[in-house]
């Protein structure tokens, strides 16, 4: 029985599907083709140079065994372009000519495409710039799920939904490894703020961890056979994550069958035999706890050989998978090529996100009209404010800044695009939040100031439009510390409005990692978007959807909540910790600067809100939210109908008509989301389990098949201790956006 918008599949054709198991089904991993030839290795190795492997030689490599032929393992940071070189043994850069990069649009930005497809490319890219650089693995995807939206490092990861995180750390693991650099998912586990993040204890549920946390690092490694993982800085249940039995070698290696290599985060190693025998392979950079004290351990039977040729093992099967590149061939050619700067600007057209965009009517009576696109036949001169309009975002954010020779700001990929037709003044608005900067200003939250405020009131009046650029910069948010506020920094709000007062023909471009308070902006604009860090073409990427040339198509991969207050972790009361002596500086800056880190503060995070991070919070407690999980808008306008669920073989094909009504040619992201209203366990109200990016020309019609898979379906099942498939009725919902879901199929499993 099916109509338009509601269909029941009769209970004899689905019930073989219950019977089917939640295994995920196992992508075929390389690592074990070199099984024998490892052996033989290791029959020929010291116990010396076993130990060497299993620690840092520099700053960013560890050693292979030159007697055997086995070369050294080079890592690269960060997660969206490969890092320039650094002294061997500090944290100083070499500052050569020869180790450029792009700068791919931050994992964010990539997450607001929703595309599997450009994350994967995203991957291969990334792996084509490692491998002229000379690394063999890439330290990245950065994945934890962004529970607090004033996270540090909210711009690295991905997306607060572990389907979304999964989906494209898979596809970007595939993109990387296929082309030959191995990736290192990271950072493992629970590692969800930047505050104490070297010390912080966090405790959670079975459930929670299995079904939100560890779910999307699950999927990278048995759906995309990511060969490394770095273990997270922070404590779970008590315990290191670099010596974490139950998530290395439980979680990991026996329950996901995970054949590869676990290094540590840089300074996160905390014993030597608990962390060898847990299952950590290399202690980075340095060799304080499996160099020589592991070789004492060992002789003195602390630690069995074994387990020393178990850790060995598992780095040969990387090493022999990934070739490695001559010394001398590394960083000899050009990087930052055509190829790579084109995927970072495919992917960043399609990381923009349209929140708003509504008539404006200059004047009283007169007929409104949308500000977007750009009307070129009414707009002869446009004011650009704000200095995220001229600021790279490139660099900073300690080990995630890219040295870029490319690097487009908005102004100028406006001026580009306009080139000459259309007159651009450009005033600067505000001051940015700048670390360096000594004094008062130690916060982004600062008063506008009032000269520059007065400056662009005043070029507002004469212009027939105003592109207003706000939002964070790389200061505001960076590994190391969570922002204490989501209000725009610099006074942004008060500029807004007195911009708004001068002229209405108001856009507001929100440059930004994660979530900022747009309250006041969304109010006082007529349109409304939000541009991410988005990589070497970001401003001529923003230039082309501000003048049309590209219809907006992103999605927010998170939720923009109204006020901190509403935020799970907030509400509940588990976030930020209050740490007595706060002389408890970052991991990271006690490892930069030689400070002590007393690490024996106890800090417990309890994640009370469960398994209802980001929209399953926001659902369940009726919360409303500025801007909802999977919200954007498009130039074109799109219907859906028509649905119906066939059986498949993995779970069942979603199917539906999606019509672009509209003459213009866009990109449709579609989210399939299952409710299950009677289900004898709690559940949030919904859940994403299915999304696809649809290309329709203007006035197209398509019919959409969205496949769900079973193994998306289960939950963890805490008394069984596994994945489980409750039979039962459930709900699928379909559309553009979490608080926009027109169609809906039930399908009895
Ligand atoms: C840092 C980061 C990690 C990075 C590593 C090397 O502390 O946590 O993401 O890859 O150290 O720079």
């Amino acid at each position: 029985m099916v109509n338009n918008h509601h269909q029941i599949i009769p209970l004899a054709v689905v019930a073989l599907m219950a019977t089917m198991t939640c295994s995920a089904q196992s992508y075929p991993t390389r690592l074990l083709e070199h099984e024998q030839q490892i052996e033989e290795i290791m029959k020929d190795m010291t116990l010396d140079e076993k130990i060497a492997m299993l620690h840092g030689k520099n700053m960013f490599s560890s050693a292979g065994i030159p007697r055997l032929g086995i070369a050294d393992m080079e890592y690269a940071d960060g997660p969206f372009g490969i890092r320039e070189e650094m002294e061997p043994h500090s944290w100083n850069p070499l500052h050569l000519e020869t180790d450029y990069a792009t700068f791919f649009p931050t994992g964010s930005a990539l997450a607001a495409t929703w595309s599997t497809e450009w994350a994967y490319n995203y991957g291969r890219g990334m792996s084509r710039e490692a491998r002229l650089r000379g690394k063999d693995m890439i330290l990245g995807p950065a994945m934890n799920i962004q529970r607090v939206p004033t996270g540090g490092r909210t711009y690295e990861y991905l997306s607060e939904d572990p389907l979304l995180s999964g989906a494209l750390a898979v596809a970007y693991t595939r993109g990387s490894q296929d082309d030959g650099t191995a990736v290192c998912l990271k950072h493992y586990a629970l590692n969800n703020q930047e505050d104490y993040r070297g010390f912080v204890d966090v405790h959670i549920s079975d459930r929670a961890m299995y079904e939100i946390y560890l779910r999307p690092f699950e999927m990278a490694v048995r759906e995309a056979d990511a060969w490394a993982l770095m273990a997270a800085y922070n404590k779970v249940r008590g315990r290191w994550c670099s010596e974490n039995e139950l998530l290395l070698n439980t979680i990991l290696r026996k329950q996901w069958g995970f054949p590869g290599m676990v290094i540590s985060d840089w300074g996160g190693v905390h014993s030597t035999v608990d962390a060898v025998t847990a299952g950590m392979n290399v202690e980075m950079p340095g060799n304080r706890f499996m160099g020589q004290a592991l070789l004492d351990s060992v002789k003195a039977g602390k630690v069995s050989e074994e387990v020393i040729n178990q850790r060995v093992r598992e780095i040969l099967r990387v090493r022999l998978t990934v070739e490695p590149i001559a010394k001398e061939i590394a960083n000899s050619k050009p990087v930052g090529n055509p190829e790579e700067m084109a995927i970072a600007l495919e992917v960043a057209r399609r990381s923009i996100v349209l929140l708003k965009n509504e008539e404006c009517s200059a004047k009283k009576g007169q007929d409104g009209e949308k500000l977007l696109p750009i009307d070129f036949k009414r707009v002869k001169r446009i004011l650009v404010v704000g200095e995220n309009a001229v600021t790279k975002m490139a660099l900073g954010g300690v080990g995630a800044g890219v040295k870029t020779r490319q690097e487009i700001t908005p102004l100028e990929g406006l001026q580009k695009a306009l080139d000459g037709k259309i007159n651009i003044t450009y005033v600067q608005g505000y001051k940015s939040f700048d670390r360096s900067s000594r004094g008062k200003r130690q916060s982004p939250q600062q008063p506008a100031d009032a000269q520059l405020l007065e400056e662009a009131v005043k070029a507002a009046k004469n212009a027939d439009l105003v592109l207003f650029f706000a939002g964070d910069n790389r200061e505001v948010e960076t590994e190391g510390s969570d922002r204490k506020s989501i209000t725009l920094p610099s006074g942004q709000d008060e500029l807004a409005q007195a911009l708004a007062k001068a002229n209405k023909r108001l856009v507001t471009v929100i440059v930004a990692g994660g979530p900022v308070d747009v309250s006041t902006v969304s109010e006082v604009s007529a349109a409304l978007l939000v541009s991410w860090f988005n990589g070497s073409m970001g401003g001529q990427a923003i230039a082309e959807v501000l003048t049309g040339d590209v219809s907006p198509s992103g999605k927010l991969p998170m939720t923009w909540p109204k006020k901190l207050e509403d935020v799970p972790a907030y509400a509940t009361g588990s976030f930020p910790q209050q740490v007595n002596n706060d002389n408890q500086g970052d991991i990271f800056v006690g490892l930069t600067r030689n400070q002590s880190n007393d690490r024996r503060q106890q800090l417990v995070a309890n994640y009370a809100e469960e398994s209802l991070v980001g929209y399953r919070w926001y659902d369940a407690k009726k919360v409303a939210v500025a801007y909802p999980f999977g919200y954007g808008l498009s130039y074109a306008q799109f219907q859906y109908s028509g649905i119906s669920v066939k059986p498949t073989v993995e779970g069942f094909d979603v199917n539906f008509t999606l019509a672009n009504t509209s003459g213009v040619d866009a990109e449709e992201v579609v989210q399939v989301y299952v409710s299950r209203p009677l289900s004898h366990i709690e559940r949030p109200e919904k859940e994403l389990k299915a999304f696809k990016r649809v290309v329709l020309k203007g006035g197209e019609s398509q019919k959409v098949t969205v496949p769900v898979r079973r193994t998306d379906l289960c939950h963890w099942d805490e008394a069984a201790q596994t994945w489980m498939l409750e039979p039962g009725t459930i709900t699928l919902k379909v559309g553009g956006s979490s608080d926009n879901l027109p169609l809906s199929a039930e399908v009895v499993i």
